[in-house]
């Protein structure tokens, strides 16, 4: 039996969906992989909220420091969000010997290249999958194919709360504050509700993906994020009148001449025909074009704790997959 042991920092709707899975695939993964993942310690800022059941309350600190230098801990998996203490956090824990997993988009956009070379330097492992899309493994699909085919062009709704809050607009003419509260009772929004509804959420998605393409900083062209915030029911209504659908998309296209990509973050009128029209709530979709492959399209639910949970879990098995590697050569 091989084990991993697990420092979870974060512990709110993802965290304790991690908990959760965790516990629902305990008996699986021991007994189909031979692998027992255990968490050892959980930080979180606030000793005092109330907790799921699910959290083994006597595991929190509020102490990351402790967690991170722990040796007994393998990989650090982090939740927080935000770029300060979880820039500082995760750059420890490689430093300290430790893999990371993430789900935090805003870290890996911002800090993504920082955080891959101290991974590097350090012989440690760092999985990001859970940051872009939620439950769709778009990360690992660019990884893992497109070796062929080039890509041309990146076309999806990729944040769920955004598509969430237009569809019950669409769908229950609910006014756009309404639709974010209730986006934000079921965990999808973040923090700071503005990422998701100004666009920015989903900018920072696309420059993840644009950094796993190999796409350089300097290629990347675009000018202005938009969101959702300004869209009216007066908007929504009239897109019905017309058979569309508003909804917030994200572009990328690659100009093969000058080797720029020029990208687009903003609500778009889409018709019925369009691949995008039909996905609606917390769902989420990227179509792919490579020259040679056509469109693909990858769809799911693109926020909330299980799917997250389980992105996360996935890259946790491919870390545990080559420690096991590394350690039998
Ligand atoms: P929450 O706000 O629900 O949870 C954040 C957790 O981190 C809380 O437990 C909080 O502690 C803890 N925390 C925050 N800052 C600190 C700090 N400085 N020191 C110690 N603990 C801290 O966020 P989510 O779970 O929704 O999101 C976490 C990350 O996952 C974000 O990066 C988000 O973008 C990403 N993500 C979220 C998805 C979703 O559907 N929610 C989907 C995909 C990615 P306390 O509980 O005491 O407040
Ligand atoms: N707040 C994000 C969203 C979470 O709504 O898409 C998933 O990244």
């Amino acid at each position: 039996m091989d084990n991993i042991n697990i420092g979870l920092l974060g512990c709110g709707v993802v965290g304790t969906g991690i908990l959760r899975v965790l516990a629902d695939k305990r008996d699986t993964l021991r007994k189909e992989r031979g692998l027992s993942i255990d968490v050892r310690g959980i930080v979180v800022r606030d000793l005092d909220q109330p907790r799921d059941n699910i959290v083994d309350t006597a595991k929190l600190h509020t102490d990351w420091i402790q967690v991170c230098a722990d040796d007994d801990i393998d990989v650090v998996i982090e939740v927080m969000g935000g770029t300060d203490s979880a820039r500082d956090a995760v750059l420890y824990a490689l430093r300290h010997g430790k893999s990371v997993v993430t789900a935090n988009k805003e870290l890996m956009a911002k800090y993504g290249e920082e955080i891959r070379r101290v991974a590097r330097e350090y012989g440690q492992f760092v999985r990001f999958e859970a940051s872009v899309l939620a439950g769709i493994p778009v990360v690992h699909t660019l990884e893992t194919y497109f070796h062929i085919s080039q890509i041309v062009r990146l076309r999806g709704i990729m944040n769920g709360t955004s598509n969430y809050i237009l569809t019950r607009m669409h769908q229950e003419g609910l006014a756009f504050a309404d639709a974010l509260r209730a986006a934000q009772a079921l965990g999808y929004a973040e923090a700071n509700p503005d990422m998701d509804v100004d666009g920015i959420d989903a900018w920072c998605k696309l420059q993840i993906l644009l950094d796993c393409i190999g796409v350089p900083q300097d290629a990347r062209v675009g000018t202005e994020i938009g969101g959702i915030r300004s869209i009216s029911q007066a908007d929504i209504r009239t897109a019905q009148t017309q058979n569309c659908k508003i909804k917030h998309i994200v572009s990328a296209e690659w100009d093969v001449a000058s080797g720029l990509v020029n990208w687009h973050v903003g609500p778009e009128t889409l018709t019925l025909d369009d691949p995008l029209y039909a996905i609606d709530d917390v769902q989420n979709a990227i179509c792919i074009d490579g020259d040679a492959s056509g469109t693909i399209t990858l769809s799911g639910p693109g926020a909330g704790a299980l799917p997250t949970a389980s992105a996360v879990l996935e890259d946790v098995l491919k870390i545990a997959q080559k420690l096991q590697v590394s350690l039998s050569v």
